[in-house]
């Protein structure tokens, strides 16, 4: 099926389920960090699996559910679990979410994710709020879907990923938070394996400051149909021999555990602010 047809008969079906809600601001959130959702109001729960067209997800950490609800007047939107390209999902599947997210009227993208850092003044608990990117999945959920003039140009500017103003205001709130953050530049991999020390050097003279498995296919999609994005990024290791202890999936999601209700606090802010 064309993704195009796929994504609007996702958008039927979810707008059938919340009686045509249009929600403004978008939240995805990564490896244990669900639990952070603020408390929305009128709110409606669509499993994934509900959804036509719709992918699943399969990692452990990563319940698969659309939130729909309101917080302090603000239409919001949750993606609770994403999908990852190495779940095998195949590279342009990724951006049927964030299309659909589009087309149901979302205007700013939050995307939260565990990372590893490169960073010494960025270590396990902060927050990282992305500036850049540098993707080295050496893949593109673009590729292929450029028939569609619905999703936005093929070829488009990407000077500003990230939004100044949504960053600017993020820092703030983490600052009113009392969250270690910085800005830094965010290097996608493809996982799953996590990286080699080697690979974490290169990173780091490459100009990235965290490194992790999502984000990337997430953001070209929504920067192209024109959806601002913030990137909230976790850090819940240190990259790959910066620290004597080997890193696992088990530890990402108990770091991540650890920071749910500060990441609360900071959502209940943005949610509001932006
Ligand atoms: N590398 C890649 N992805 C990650 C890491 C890491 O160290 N930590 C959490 N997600």
């Amino acid at each position: 099926m064309a993704q195009l047809t796929q994504v609007k008969k996702a958008v039927a079906f979810i707008q059938k389920k919340t009686k045509k809600f249009q929600p403004e601001i978008a939240l995805i959130t990564g490896s244990g960090l669900a639990g952070s959702i603020p408390d929305l109001q009128q709110k409606i729960t669509i499993p994934y699996s509900s959804i036509p067209g719709f992918l699943q997800s399969t990692v452990p950490g990563h319940t698969g559910n659309l939130i729909f609800g309101i917080y302090k007047g603000r239409k919001i939107v949750v993606m609770q679990g994403r999908f990852h390209y190495y779940e095998g999902h195949c590279m342009k599947d990724l951006a049927i979410a964030i299309r659909t997210l589009k087309f149901l009227g979302v205007q700013k993208l939050l995307v939260s994710a565990a990372v590893g850092s490169l960073d010494l003044k960025l270590r396990t608990g902060s927050l990282c709020v992305l500036k850049d990117h540098i993707n080295f999945m050496c893949n593109n959920p673009l590729i292929g879907n450029n028939h569609e003039p619905e999703f936005g140009p093929m070829f488009f500017d990407l000077s500003v990923a990230y939004d100044k103003v949504m960053r600017k205001t993020a820092l703030a709130a983490a600052k009113k938070c009392k969250i270690n953050a910085g800005e830094g530049v965010y290097l996608a991999v493809t996982g799953p394996n996590f990286e080699t020390p080697s690979e974490i050097q290169m990173f780091k003279k490459w100009g990235a400051t965290v490194v992790g498995m999502s984000v990337v296919p997430e953001v070209l999609a929504a920067r192209q149909c024109g959806i601002d994005v913030l990137g909230l990024a976790w850090v819940s290791n240190m990259g790959c021999g910066i620290e004597k202890t080997p890193l696992s999936h088990e530890q990402t999601v108990r770091e991540t555990k650890k920071i749910e209700g500060k990441f609360k606090k900071l959502l209940e802010i943005l949610f509001v602010k932006l």
